[in-house]
């Protein structure tokens, strides 16, 4: 039997992705992307859109081209498929705040020892704890940029043309209850959130003039009673924030609160039983350590014993966005 050979080649690779996520931030200041987009797709016409040299301009776009953002065909650069559809701005599909969300820790990441070092006891709602109205606003420009998205998702997945009224806990932008609202005209949806951060989602109801069936509703949903009458209840994308204890309490307090019959849906970054990955729900569990929280990756297993353990029947996981997001689902009896 031959021996694997082993070499460095991976772990030298994973040593430099900081260089990769930097060059991708970059491309997306000096509008590279839509540069390109625009016909201005060669060296020496980005230099010059960008205001920067041809030999800055050349290694950018060299770095760029080996991460497959770009490709060299017969002269010139063209986006990636992926990059034309989600990173060239004043289109509607354009990602590039989520895409810059964790952006604002670059700093903290080179300090991870640090952090995992730090002996306080940690906070219930971490970064929430001291949010405003204006960081709320600018948090949500960035999770709205693919929560509307995840929102369309949610309706061609889950059919909700006989439910009356939906609590999206932690909601954010509302961007789930528009769209559900918006696809089911029968239906009511109350965005709870902490009370900064609902200013912020009336914003979005206004504009999407929803205001007639979309309301909100401030609070702690680690403390504070939940809307009553609600046959459906949505928590999505706020699971790592969390401890185990925690959301076992939330997925309790939604399931009193649901009316008997009702559905709850928790969707989030959850770990394979076995867990191989995915390496993004790892990641959000690890980015808790920078705010001090509770937070931590949750397994799939662990989502369905907390549907369990709070009464909820017909336990189900589904892929929602492949490694990703998951939605796990139950009734109540
Ligand atoms: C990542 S965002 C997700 C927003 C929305 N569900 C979506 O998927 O687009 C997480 C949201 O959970 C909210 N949240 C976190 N902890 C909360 C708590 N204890 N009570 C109420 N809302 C909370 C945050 O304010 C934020 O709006």
């Amino acid at each position: 039997m031959t021996e694997k050979k082993l070499d460095t080649v991976r772990l030298q690779e994973m040593s430099r992705a900081f260089i990769e996520s930097a060059s991708l931030f970059a491309a997306i200041d000096l509008d590279l992307f839509t540069e390109i987009n625009r016909g201005n797709n060669t060296v020496s016409q980005f230099a010059e859109a960008a205001g920067i040299s041809q030999l800055n301009a050349e290694r950018l776009m060299t770095m760029c081209a080996t991460a497959t953002l770009i490709h060299w065909k017969n002269g010139h650069y063209e986006n990636a498929d992926d990059v034309e559809r989600f990173l060239v701005k004043g289109e509607k599909s354009y990602a590039g705040p989520w895409l810059s969300f964790l952006r604002p820790g670059w700093k903290n990441w080179g300090n991870l020892t640090e952090k995992l070092k730090n002996p306080d006891e940690p906070l219930v709602i971490g970064s929430y704890e001291s949010m405003t109205v204006e960081e709320a606003r600018k948090y949500h420009e960035g999770t709205s940029s693919i929560g509307f998205g995840a929102g369309r998702r949610f309706v061609k997945h889950v059919d909700l043309s006989d439910r009356s009224k939906m609590m999206d806990l932690g909601g954010g932008s509302g961007a789930y209850s528009i769209v559900a609202a918006q696809a089911n005209k029968q239906l009511q949806a109350v965005v709870f959130d902490l009370p900064p951060v609902v200013e912020v989602t009336k914003d979005f109801i206004q504009k999407n003039q929803i205001e007639d069936r979309v309301s909100t509703q401030g609070g702690d949903f680690t403390r504070d009673e939940f809307p009553e009458g609600c046959d459906v209840a949505l928590m999505a994308s706020n699971l790592p924030q969390y401890n185990r204890e925690i959301i076992s309490l939330v997925v309790q307090k939604a399931f009193n609160a649901l009316a008997s019959g009702g559905e709850m849906h928790l969707i989030g970054e959850m770990l394979d039983d076995d867990r191989t990955g995915p390496t993004d729900a790892a990641i959000w569990g690890l980015l808790e350590v920078m705010s001090n929280s509770t937070g931590l990756t949750h397994t799939r297993a662990d989502c369905v014993g907390y549907f369990d353990k709070a009464g909820f029947i017909k336990i189900e996981v589904n892929e929602f966005v492949p490694g990703i997001l998951t939605r796990v689902s139950g009734f109540k009896p």
